[in-house]
């Protein structure tokens, strides 16, 4: 069986032009004028786009004492709903546990995606057996470490053992990210809060402030320099961490952001909000900021400092959120936004003429594939790429309402946001998964995706690091060893 998408304009990262795409065995078998298949999907009026990726989800996590309420099934549904068709999850080893054990609790979950996905490995811990089972971990085709500066007395880990790790993922030919939070401060400044009796969700943003997350950047920034490797940052939210990534790139390093969709259209105020439920089911880390600080994400997306745009998508149900009343450390942190990410984008990136479509694809798709390594298998509309797919419909319209989402938490962050631009279809890998709203996916259909190391970018720095390594003066009469 075959399919054609026909009459439409395919878009991708670098170019936008007229072409059929012919599907067969769930790969894009060819593009031009006049194609025939076996069935046909009309994207008259539409642009034919690479589905969304979205490079950080959290689905169905063990923190802070539940679970995030979206697992694979609903995650990955409600991804495909949004026109995104692949997620990459973390892996969460909580501390002790081995990495090989965390990844087989990740496999179990995973058989339900509707959609593609693959994993990053968390480094949540130190030790040989950590150091060790990271071979094994890119053996299986993991190749991006993510590691939390915050959450003391979790899953925060020291500069000695990030140095230690970033030096070990350079080595294996993987890529460092992090969450860039000052743990320590954070900590410090979410005690004395309390104590002073800001014990509500606005005390969650009052104990992050954009300093803690930019010292934390430029912190990691010259640890991966130091340990050769390059860098990602997750959920870059705000102008000091920002600044900090765009001056590394500016002096040559590799480092890459990661604005969420959610600190690029929602900020600060919501924690202010008189209803406790509304503060508390933004309380993500780091938090919405002000719009200075959204400015200059969009600066950056514009300009190309940052690079690509996740969700983050880690959703709590209220309920699960009001664990936290009265003390706002105990509140579940993260929201959703799979569904959302791509509509939102586009309305407030495209419809505004902040970004162009080539540069929606960029950074919705196209460079998260390049940094992890699995383009153009993924994140491209050429001969031989899966057929993850959008057909964008610039016209189609909705009001963004948790009464018809697929996520099943009982809310939804961009409730009332009027969207236009939205997925007329959605292909994961050749099959349609929905059809102007509607979804009609698979349970099971997802595949793990596997990632090789090394891509140029990492033999690029490891030369080098070679090349600029540290030698020995030789000095006549002067032996080397010092005896
Ligand atoms: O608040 C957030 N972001 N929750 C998910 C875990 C993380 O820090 O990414
Ligand atoms: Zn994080
Ligand atoms: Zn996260
Ligand atoms: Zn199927």
């Amino acid at each position: 069986m075959s399919t054609v998408i026909r009459g439409g304009t395919i878009v991708t990262a670098d170019l936008s032009y007229k072409a059929d795409v012919l599907i067969e065995g769930g790969r894009i078998a060819a593009i031009g004028e006049g194609l025939v298949g076996d069935t046909v999907l009309d994207a008259s009026g539409c642009y034919v786009m690479p589905g969304g990726i979205d490079p950080h989800t959290h689905l169905e996590m063990p923190f802070m004492g539940t679970y995030s309420a979206d697992d694979f099934e609903s995650g990955t549904r409600a991804a495909l709903a949004g026109g995104t068709t692949m997620v990459v999850d973390f892996a969460l080893p909580s501390p002790g546990q081995g990495l090989m054990d965390a990844l087989k609790m990740w496999d179990n979950k995973s058989g339900r995606a509707h959609c593609d996905y693959s994993y990053h490995m968390a480094v949540t811990w130190w030790g040989e057996q950590v150091f060790d089972e990271m071979d094994e971990v890119v053996k299986r085709g993991i190749t991006s470490f993510k590691h939390f500066m915050a959450y003391k007395g979790s899953l925060m880990v020291n500069d000695d053992e990030m140095f230690a790790s970033f030096r070990r993922v350079g080595d294996l030919g993987g890529v460092a990210l992090v969450h860039a939070e000052n743990g320590d401060v954070v900590a410090e400044l979410s005690a004395r809060l309390l104590a002073e009796g800001n014990t509500g969700p606005e005390g969650h943003a009052f104990s992050r402030p954009p300093q803690v997350e930019g010292e934390a950047t430029n912190r990691a920034i010259m640890i991966a320099d130091m340990a050769g490797v390059p860098l990602y940052v997750v959920h870059t939210s705000c102008e000091d961490s920002h600044e900090a990534i765009r001056r590394a790139r500016a002096h040559g390093k590799r480092v890459w952001g990661e604005p969420l969709i959610q600190h690029l259209v929602l900020d600060e105020s919501e924690y202010f909000n008189p209803d406790w439920d509304h503060a508390a089911r933004r309380v993500m880390s780091p938090p919405f900021r002000n719009k200075l600080h959204q400015d200059s994400l969009w600066a950056g997306l514009q300009s190309g400092s940052l690079s690509c745009v996740a969700t983050d998508h880690c959703a709590f149900t209220t309920t699960q959120k009001r664990t936290g009343i009265g003390d706002f450390t105990k509140i579940p942190n993260g929201t959703g936004g799979l569904e959302d990410r791509m509509p939102v984008l586009w309305t407030q990136g495209v419809g505004t003429g902040r970004l162009t479509p080539n540069e929606f694809v960029a950074v919705t798709s196209t460079n998260i594939a390049k940094i992890l390594n699995m383009y153009p298998k993924k994140g491209a509309v050429l001969v031989g790429s899966d057929a993850d797919l959008v057909v964008w419909d610039p016209e189609a319209e909705k009001t963004i309402s948790a009464g018809t989402q697929q996520s099943s938490i009982d809310y939804n962050v961009f409730e009332g946001i009027r969207v236009k631009g939205l997925p007329r279809f959605t292909l994961t890998r050749g099959v349609v998964a929905v059809t102007e709203g509607k979804v009609d996916s698979h349970e099971g259909h997802g595949e793990f995706v596997a990632r090789e190391p090394r891509p140029a970018v990492n033999r690029a720095l490891s030369a080098w690091k070679e090349l600029t390594a540290p030698r020995p003066v030789l000095r006549a009469g002067i032996p080397a060893s010092g005896v």
